[in-house]
């Protein structure tokens, strides 16, 4: 425990929602390339999220396995266990979309690769003495997927009211699973956040793994969206840029670099919980009329 740990904000909502996986599947044959027609730039910036969650979500639940035995709350475990099955369709969801990818003549594996080694060795169970360098490393852990999990909420808030992208005739496949996910994401918003609070809420710890994490998102980003522009083969010279990308965001087709920059003292905010961004009732709406989770949940009832 931390000699740092400070009170653990309350959320802004008293409900509280049983999380549980939908076992979604999505059929990827008639998904365009460019699924936001005719723009490249913005389509790879967002395909990165196939190129980085696989991996990423998969490290999640690995970590999280470990967490399970120093959670002594009855809904906080029981929350953590509904996220972890959440993550886990979140990060096959993503991973089916690959081979598509690689049919379109858009090979990912050089990139997913790196962020394999990333996640199973860097971040990985490091050969650690029992005792205290092995519990810092779980906390460390712990203390970098509530700051990842600050992005993923933030970039479902965005998709779920990108309304750009229907405007602009996205491929309602790639669409639903991109709202289907963010909504999921909203809807467990506040479950790293009070998991890392419960077992740690150090300040300082909070602090340093967010530089950690927002560093590692950047750079893993830009390296991804170069990755396919260059790779692209229906582009000549295909590039990615910090213009691009911003005027993604002014046209709202990519989150805004204002909006991303506002989230950052949010999250560094001692009165910071996640249940302040977002709207569950959003999430909820959208995943009551989203085709995957439809078909999933009428799945479910014809098997029960
Ligand atoms: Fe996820
Ligand atoms: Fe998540």
């Amino acid at each position: 425990m931390s000699n740092t740990q400070s009170r653990a904000p309350e959320p802004v909502a008293s409900e509280h929602i049983a999380l549980k996986a939908r076992n979604v599947s999505f059929s990827w044959e008639n998904t365009p390339l460019h699924w936001l027609p005719n723009d490249p730039f913005a389509t790879h910036t967002i395909n990165v999220l196939h190129l980085l969650l696989p991996a990423g979500e998969r490290w999640f639940v690995h970590v999280y396995k470990q967490v399970l035995p120093l959670i002594r709350d009855d809904r906080l475990r029981e929350d953590v266990i509904g996220f972890i099955g959440q993550e886990a369709m979140h990060s096959q969801a993503h991973d089916e979309v690959l081979p598509h990818l690689k049919e379109q003549g858009l090979d990912p594996t050089p990139y997913t690769a790196q962020v394999d080694w990333l996640f199973e060795k860097l971040l990985g169970d490091r050969t650690l003495p029992p005792g205290r360098p092995r519990q810092w490393w779980l906390m460390e852990r712990v203390a970098i997927i509530a700051a990842i999990e600050h992005y993923t909420a933030f970039l479902g808030n965005w998709v779920l009211n990108a309304e750009e992208l229907d405007r602009r005739g996205a491929d309602p496949t790639m669409l639903d699973l991109l709202r289907w996910h963010g909504a999921e994401e909203v809807e467990h918003r506040s479950v790293a956040f009070e998991l890392f609070m419960h077992v740690d809420g150090g300040y300082r710890r909070r602090a340093r793994t967010w530089a950690t994490a927002f560093g590692a998102l950047v750079f893993l980003w830009q390296r991804g969206a170069r990755f396919f522009m260059e790779n692209d083969p229906t582009l000549v010279d295909g590039k990615a840029s910090f213009k691009d990308f911003y005027r993604g965001g002014q046209a709202g087709t990519l989150p805004s670099t204002g909006d991303m920059i506002r989230s950052i003292p949010r999250y560094l905010s001692r009165a910071y919980h996640p249940s302040q961004e977002g709207s569950t009732e959003q999430a909820a709406a959208y995943l009551a009329s989203s085709p995957a989770a439809v078909a999933a949940l009428a799945a479910e009832k014809g098997t029960a």
